[in-house]
């Protein structure tokens, strides 16, 4: 079959800034709404959804794949980062995506950043209070991302609920002209959430990670069986998550918007964790609605 048959557009990868906006000001010229995901890149099923989403409702999708140096405390997590650039942009491609931006950590920061975003309140527990510094480097980057891109909408998953929370207060607090649009997690079959951290995971230890969503869907059941104190519900997804090869870095039940801890169990709750397996740290949440 010749090129011209080919079922999928080409997406354009574009790693200068310049470029990316002179090439969206055409689209946006000529009336069309622009999606953007940002990502750092290994792709999975779960960008996947995030990419189809903004392709069904946008005109064009603009996918984001930049490993984020501000974001990480850990210098040794940021090196280790998986970086797999060609076949992600087959994945944005065969997903519906027209554009991948691929900026070089130059390209972003050409001098040494001094202009930050911290969202108060909102960063404070959860990942927060044990990556710190983690959400001041997301929300700067995804800053910058929508100032280059100026998307009609842009798209991140539930998965990272204190990330959405960040980014949704940050966007309303400093006028972004933005709408914020998030995608439920997508899963394997036994629960386990998609992230480019599992493929760390041992064959031993893949088996125990479903532990995770497990103990929070016990506490959701709880929480909807009519228990109303935190602290029961708190202790009973603990125990669930009892087990020699994890370790609970926090599990909290949370205000979803606020990213505030729930004394009173009314309105929607966030119950949200973190574990480690071995070196492996999974995060995973899942949300109550209140009815
Ligand atoms: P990254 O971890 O690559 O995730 C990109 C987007 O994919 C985020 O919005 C994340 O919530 C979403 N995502 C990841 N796993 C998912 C799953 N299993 N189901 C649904 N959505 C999922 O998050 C980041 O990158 C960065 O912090 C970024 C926002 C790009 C800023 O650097």
């Amino acid at each position: 079959m010749g090129s011209s048959h080919n079922i999928l557009t080409r997406a354009s990868v574009i790693n200068s800034i310049e470029e990316v906006r002179l090439a969206l000001a055409v689209h946006r010229r000529q009336g069309g709404r622009i999606g953007l995901v940002p990502t750092m890149g290994a792709l999975h099923r779960g960008h996947g959804a995030l990419i189809e989403a903004a392709a069904r409702n946008t005109d064009l999708v603009a996918v984001s794949i930049f490993v984020n140096p501000i974001q990480f405390n850990d210098p040794g997590d940021f090196k280790q980062y998986p970086r797999t650039l060609d076949s992600d942009v087959a994945f944005c491609e065969s997903s519906g995506a027209r554009i991948v931006f691929a900026p070089s950590a130059k390209e972003m920061y050409p001098e040494p950043q001094k202009s930050f975003v911290d969202v108060e309140g909102v960063s404070e527990h959860l990942c927060g209070k044990f990556r710190p510094g983690h959400f001041r480097g997301v929300a700067t980057v995804v800053l910058k991302l929508l100032q280059i891109v100026q998307p009609d909408r842009a798209y991140f998953g539930e998965k990272d609920a204190q990330q959405l929370a960040v980014i949704r207060r940050m966007v309303r607090d400093l006028n972004v002209p933005v709408e914020i649009a998030s995608v439920p997690t997508v899963r394997e079959v036994d629960g386990l959430a998609l992230s480019s951290r599992n493929q760390h995971l041992t064959p031993g230890q893949r088996a125990v990670a479903p532990i995770l969503y497990r103990a929070l869907q016990l506490a959701r059941e709880r929480i909807a069986d009519g228990v109303r104190d935190p602290e029961i519900v708190k202790r009973e997804a603990l125990d669930a998550l009892r087990h020699p090869e994890v370790q609970v870095e926090y599990l909290e039940l949370m205000d979803p918007g606020s990213i505030q801890p729930k004394e009173r169990m009314e309105g929607s709750v966030l119950v949200a964790a973190a574990i480690w397996i071995g070196g492996t740290r999974l995060i995973d949440n899942v949300l109550w609605n209140g009815v």
